[in-house]
């Protein structure tokens, strides 16, 4: 495997690949969710690239930017481990330039939830994955549905910008006891783990009230809100799959999201029916 530390070298590397190339982007703290779309990658192309990039454009003032879990020698272990064929620790001066035309997410999917709350967040995220994938020219670029406003938005920038390549939406891995892997877990207390495993168990609670037949959006949002006392909720959602609040749960075409703060640590999870 082999480590790329700048742009000239991912170029160099993916001139002498051969056949597909798959993409995973990272923010590093790999984990076992991370694994999971390297094999897929992997699996399914000739050659994986992973990059592990703590993207600032992406974190607000006041955010985690600098306390973001680092751990360069590990993430290197986990992509050799899964059979990534490089990794690139892209330079954040190499990577954005001092006057640059700006690429923005779409303005509606991008004015809810994550967005609301975070504003600019995602406009960063699509700026990051533009640059990625104009240097790397992947044929498939894989994400976790645990970020699906995120999935939903990058599969709109590749639509719209008739980018040539495939989003491959990949599966969220839980622990055994159901809490979503996220590198974020890491700044949980061990007395906080209980308090974190509240977000999975009111998405369960969604989950078993629609296979007993309970559509109703409010009903479930009540139910899913009674789960998750005492923490502080930032929202329980039910939309559809272009993001829009939705009365009933449609088979096929809604996402059930959450997201709350377990102390200091902020945390999401979602279920797609
Ligand atoms: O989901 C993430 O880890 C990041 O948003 C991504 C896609 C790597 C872009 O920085």
């Amino acid at each position: 495997m082999q480590i790329l530390k700048s742009i000239s070298e991912v170029l160099e590397f993916r001139k002498n690949c051969t056949g597909s190339v798959g993409f995973v982007p990272t923010m590093g703290a790999l984990h076992a969710g991370h694994a999971s779309l390297i094999k897929k990658s992997v699996e399914q192309n000739d050659n994986t690239i992973v990059s592990i990039f703590v993207n600032p454009t992406q974190f607000l003032p006041g955010e985690d930017l600098d306390k973001y879990p680092r751990n360069e020698v590990g993430d290197t272990k986990i992509c050799e481990l899964c059979g990534a064929s490089a990794v690139f620790f892209p330079d954040a001066n190499e990577m954005y330039g001092k006057d640059e035309p700006l690429i923005l997410a779409p303005k509606e999917l991008s004015s809810s939830l994550e967005g609301a709350l975070r504003p600019g967040h995602f406009d960063g995220v699509c700026r990051v994955l533009n640059k990625f994938f104009n240097i790397i020219r992947p044929d498939r670029a894989y994400f976790g549905k645990k970020d699906a406003q995120q999935l939903t938005i990058i599969q709109n920038m590749v639509k719209n910008f008739f980018m040539n390549l495939e989003i491959v939406p990949c599966e969220i891995v839980r622990e055994s006891d159901g809490l979503a892997l996220s590198s974020r877990n890491s700044y949980l207390g061990d007395d906080e783990l209980c308090y974190a495993l509240k977000l999975s168990r009111s998405i369960m609670k969604a989950s078993n009230l629609i296979k007993a037949n309970e559509l109703n959006a409010l009903k479930i949002k009540a139910a899913m809100s009674e789960c998750l006392e005492p923490l502080k909720v930032d929202y329980v959602a039910i939309v559809n799959r272009n993001f829009e609040p939705i009365e009933n749960v449609e088979l096929g075409n809604t996402i059930i999201l959450v997201a709350a703060y377990v102390g200091k640590t902020r945390l999401i999870d979602n279920l797609w029916v």
